[in-house]
C-alpha cells in the first residue's frame, strides 16, 4: 500500500521539487556542540530544530538555510513556510551516486524523491493516515514540518520502476548503498537498532546529505541524533 502511494506521488512530487529549486552556499561547520535553535519566521509559526553550529547562518548564507548540520526529527520541527528547495550541492551528489549505482548494474531510477514542502508533506502523511492509521503512519511518515525532505537534503533512492529500494531483491543494492553512501556525502538516516532514536523504521532508501561528516558519522555507527547528541525518539 505505502509502496503503490509512493509510485503515485512521486511524479508530482518531482515536478514540484524540481520548480523549487534554489541556490545557496554551504558550510560544513567544525562544531559539534549541539545546540537547539529557535527558528522564528514571518509567519506566526515559531519552532525549533537542532543544530550544531554556533552560527544559524554561517558563512553568509541564504536566510532560509540552516545548514548541514541540522537534525529534523519528531522532536524538532522546522516551520511551515521554511522552503529552501533542493539543495544543488546535494542533488549533485546524488547524481553521481546514481549513476555510480546504474554502471555497477543495480538497477537504480534516475528519479528520486528529494525536496518536499509543508503542504506536499502534509498531503502524503494524511493519505498514509487515512489508508492504515495515524499509529500506522507515524512510523514511516513524518508529519507536516517534521519531515527532513523538506530541508532539501534527504532522498528516497528509487527502483527501476519507481518504487523505493526495498526488498530482498536488492539486497546487494541496500549493501553498496549503505556501506558506500558516505564518500558521496551521505548517511543512511533511518537504520535498524536505531528506532528508538531516529523515531522511524528503518528505511534503506532514505539518504541524508550531511556532507564532509559523512565518513565520520558512517564509522561511527551512531544515528544522526546520536553522533551531534541531540534528543530524538518520539512526538512530545
Ligand atoms: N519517511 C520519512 C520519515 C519522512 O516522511 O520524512
Ligand atoms: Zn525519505
Amino acid at each position: 500500500m505505502k509502496k503503490e502511494l509512493m509510485t503515485t506521488l512521486v511524479l508530482s512530487l518531482l515536478l514540484f521539487g524540481c520548480s523549487n529549486k534554489t541556490t545557496s552556499s554551504e558550510t560544513t561547520s567544525k562544531s559539534s556542540q549541539a545546540t537547539t535553535q529557535t527558528v522564528t519566521t514571518q509567519s506566526t509559526t515559531s519552532t525549533t530544530v537542532a543544530t550544531t553550529q554556533n552560527n544559524p547562518t554561517p558563512n553568509g548564507m541564504a536566510d532560509t538555510s540552516l545548514g548541514l548540520d541540522i537534525v529534523v526529527n519528531k522532536k524538532h520541527a522546522l516551520p511551515a513556510d521554511y522552503a529552501p528547495g533542493e539543495n544543488p550541492t546535494a542533488v549533485a551528489q546524488l547524481k553521481k551516486l546514481i549513476h555510480k549505482m546504474q554502471e555497477l548494474g543495480y538497477p537504480i531510477n534516475n528519479s528520486y524523491s528529494g525536496y518536499r514542502s509543508y503542504e506536499y508533506q502534509t498531503k502524503l502523511y494524511n493519505n498514509y493516515v487515512a489508508q492504515e492509521g495515524k499509529k500506522a503512519a507515524d512510523t514511516y511518515s513524518a508529519r507536516p514540518g517534521y519531515s527532513e525532505h523538506q530541508t532539501g537534503l534527504a532522498f528516497d533512492i528509487l527502483d527501476s520502476s519507481g518504487n523505493l529500494l526495498e526488498g530482498d531483491q536488492y539486497k546487494d543494492a541496500i549493501h553498496w548503498l549503505h556501506t558506500h553512501a558516505h564518500e558521496y556525502g551521505f548517511i543512511v538516516r533511518f537504520q535498524e537498532g536505531k528506532e528508538a532514536i531516529t523515531g522511524y523504521i528503518p528505511e534503506a532508501w532514505h539518504l541524508r546529505y550531511v556532507g564532509d561528516r559523512a565518513t565520520d558519522i558512517y564509522n561511527s555507527g551512531l544515528s544522526l541524533e546520536e553522533y551531534f547528541g541531540v534528543p530524538g525518539g518520539d512526538y512530545e
